[in-house]
């Protein structure tokens, strides 16, 4: 049987979370997506989710929302992110921070493991080697999912290959959120993992990042706090569509979306 999945970009604005809630369900009708991961960590604007924007995800289509580095800075999210299971934060923060790392989700009558991981390179906060916390991961829960896919949060694209290539095999697909900027190189790599560096973002176009290009350029030139603000152009949501093949447990194909 061949699973269908998507996973969306960086929402970096409540306008990504209205597009999403107006255009995803009919996209996943349209492509006949089983399963959507979405990456939400700035649905509320730069900085982290809301509870609320959350929920508004879930409800637009999202099976799963991961998050990154800006996750965990809302402090009023975090007993919403204890309870619900299928809104992740990186792996790698300490055990005992809030929130989950993974979730184990049935698909089509398999279970679908989903991990979220951070990178170390150029990014803070400095977690946990990724490759040590998805290691102990995949031993823990041995025996207790049929596939498994990664959103991996991280700045450097050195550093977001070799966690590709780290578990091709082990883990059916790879692919890298947190710079909005979608990459080139979405691939099948020698053992069948479905990789990609980045896979974009969901919100305003025509910015920088998702944001209005002066606060950004200010903020670059002066090193001064200037205010953030969405960018003004049409909103846009990319990402990659994989699938997956569960008897030879490898992707058969990765391919961007844009909608
Ligand atoms: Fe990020």
């Amino acid at each position: 049987m061949k699973i269908r999945i998507l996973a969306i970009g960086d929402v970096t604005s409540p306008g990504g979370v209205s597009h999403l809630s107006q255009n995803l369900w009919a996209f996943r009708r349209e492509n006949a997506v089983d399963f959507c991961i979405v990456n939400g960590e700035n649905a509320s604007l730069v900085y982290s989710m809301k509870e609320e924007q959350a929920k508004e995800m879930l409800a637009a289509g999202a099976d799963v929302i991961t998050g990154g580095n800006h996750t965990m800075r809302n402090l009023s999210a975090f007993s919403y992110m204890d309870k619900e299971k299928n809104v992740l934060r990186p792996c790698n923060f300490p055990t005992d921070v809030p929130g989950h790392g993974y979730a184990v989700c049935d698909v089509c009558g398999y279970r679908l493991l989903v991990i979220n991981a951070m990178g170390q390179v150029h990014i803070e906060p400095v977690l946990d080697s990724p490759f040590t916390a998805v290691d102990k991961i995949l031993k823990r829960e041995e025996g207790k999912y049929d596939l498994a896919v990664m959103d991996f949060h991280a700045e450097a694209t050195g550093e977001k290959l070799a966690v590709g290539y780290a578990f091709d095999g082990k883990i059916q697909a790879v692919f890298g959120t947190h710079t909005h900027v979608p990459t080139a190189d979405a691939c099948l790599l020698p053992r069948g993992t479905a990789y990609v560096t980045d896979i974009g973002m969901c919100g305003e176009t025509g910015g920088i990042l998702g944001m209005e290009p002066k606060g950004v350029v200010e903020r670059m030139r002066t090193h001064l706090s200037y205010p953030f603000s969405a960018a003004k152009g049409q909103v846009r949501a990319q990402g990659v569509l994989i699938v997956l093949d569960t008897d030879k447990k490898v992707a058969v194909s990765i391919d961007r979306i844009e909608f």
